[in-house]
């Protein structure tokens, strides 16, 4: 058993109020303190998680943790991360410059992406980011020539689609053939004869291949890491390169619901560890460097999101519906992936004997912003307060300002402390970048 395969944060509790507690805070009082929607990050339980992966991995000698920062990326949650000795996968200047500014040890991050632009690409070279993932040819190139205007050697891994398909949502898997992500099998040898003869600003370290996210199978992972040490292999036998990392990505899922049945981190990295030990032996190669990007799986369960409950309307003869002061504008999930969540009323999570189903519908102008469709709750006053499981990851990574409404704030929670690690966008956030022209300006 690990945390990742819990529904809600390790330190839920009903407390003597009979409210929903969380790090030892009343979830309910933190919804009047902070307002809501507001984020709720359970430290414990992103601790747990990090000590359970370096605990699975244990028993291969070089292993790499990288927090996948796509999932959830502030400062705070990069500084805790680099806390428990993470490193990040990261994919944007933003995602760079946030785990930068959390003091992260920039030679344990690595930049992902299929179009990094020039500017990304400086970015990651002047602040010292150890490993560069590159995806495709006109990257190769383009990074060869920026390391070289900076007299640099880039560090790079060769990202490359296995031509594995997984059972997730078709919006989330990347390792299939027609996948928009990394070289195709048949174009390394291509790439490797460009770096070897002509890109003398890159040095290649190894490959790297992420095949979906919220993946409950793990056998697939064994088949990805035979196709990476078989290219090692022969790449080595063709081009006399020795390869020495592996970075497998990322991906492992989480309970979003009861029917979610998540394998723990030790079932995949006992997985990981024997495919990786048995293609080593049966290609002959050296044990590489091991890389893993997990980021759901790290920061999912630890987070809720706290909503008001507003307005309801019963549809004749239909369903009932509750609206919150949120939705897909700091959930898109559902909206985008049909994604479900649990949820309880923090403020009474236990008078579920007089249970009714309703549909929480978001508050925004869109007929699809629908958060949960029939879910079972004690019967909803106007001013209760839903808490939302497992939003800790892409949630606020994907939130928007669609309608102009503003984010939501979050905090950090433990031993009855909460800590606000995002702000609540106030009003002039919101018009903070607009501009009128002169000539539209009224008089
Ligand atoms: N490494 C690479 C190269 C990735 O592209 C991703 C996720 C990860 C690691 C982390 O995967 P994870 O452990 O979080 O599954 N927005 C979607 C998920 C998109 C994932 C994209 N790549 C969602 O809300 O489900």
């Amino acid at each position: 058993m690990s945390t990742n395969q819990n529904l809600k944060p390790l330190t839920l509790k009903i407390n003597p109020q009979g409210n929903l507690e969380l790090g030892g805070c009343d979830l309910t009082e933190l919804a009047q303190k902070f307002n809501t929607p507001l984020y709720v990050l359970d430290e414990q339980t992103i601790r747990s998680i990090c000590r359970d992966y370096k605990d699975a991995f244990k028993n291969y000698p070089k292993v790499n943790m990288m927090y996948a920062s796509k999932a959830l990326c502030t400062e705070a949650v990069s500084a805790l991360l680099a806390g428990e000795g993470f490193g990040f996968d990261v994919v944007s200047a933003g995602e760079i410059y946030t785990v930068y500014k959390a003091s992260a040890d920039m030679s344990k991050v690595l930049f992902n992406g299929n179009n990094k632009s020039p500017e990304e690409l400086s970015l990651a070279l002047k602040l010292g980011v150890g490993r560069i993932s590159v995806d495709n040819f006109f990257e190769l190139s383009l990074l060869n020539e920026i390391a070289k205007s900076y007299n640099k050697v880039a560090d790079i891994l060769l990202r490359i689609t296995p031509g594995i398909e997984c059972h997730t949502h078709e919006y989330i898997q990347t390792g299939h053939l027609d996948s928009k992500f990394g070289f195709d099998l048949t174009q390394i040898d291509e790439a490797v004869e460009l770096i070897l003869e002509q890109y003398k600003n890159l040095k290649l370290h190894g490959l790297h291949a992420h095949i979906g996210s919220q993946i409950f199978e793990t056998t697939i992972y064994a088949d990805e890491i035979e196709i990476l040490v078989k290219e090692i292999a022969r790449l080595d036998e063709k081009f006399g390169l020795k390869l020495d990392e592996i970075n497998v990505g990322g991906g492992l899922g989480v309970k979003y619901t009861e029917k979610d049945v998540p394998p723990s981190t030790y079932d995949i990295a006992e997985k990981i560890i024997t495919a990786l030990n048995n293609s080593i032996k049966k290609y002959n190669i050296e044990p590489p460097a091991l890389f893993i990007e997990p980021g759901r799986s790290i920061i999912s369960t630890a987070g809720v999101t706290l909503y008001t409950l507003g307005s309801s309307k019963q549809v004749p003869h239909g369903k009932k519906y509750f609206a919150i002061d949120g939705g897909m504008a700091d959930n898109v999930r559902p909206s985008m992936y049909q994604a479900e969540y649990c949820a309880q009323i923090a403020n009474k999570p236990l008078t579920d004997t007089t249970a009714e189903t309703v549909t929480i519908a978001g508050r925004f102008c869109e007929s699809g912003d629908i958060l949960i469709k029939d879910i079972n709750l004690p019967v909803i006053e106007e001013g209760d307060i839903l808490c939302v499981y497992n939003t800790g990851a892409y949630n606020y990574s994907m939130a928007s300002n669609y309608n102009r409404v503003q984010k939501p704030a979050m905090v950090l929670v433990n031993n009855s402390q909460a800590d606000l690690i995002i702000k609540r966008e106030s009003l002039d956030d919101i018009v903070a970048n607009d501009i009128i022209p002169d000539r539209l300006k009224q008089l």
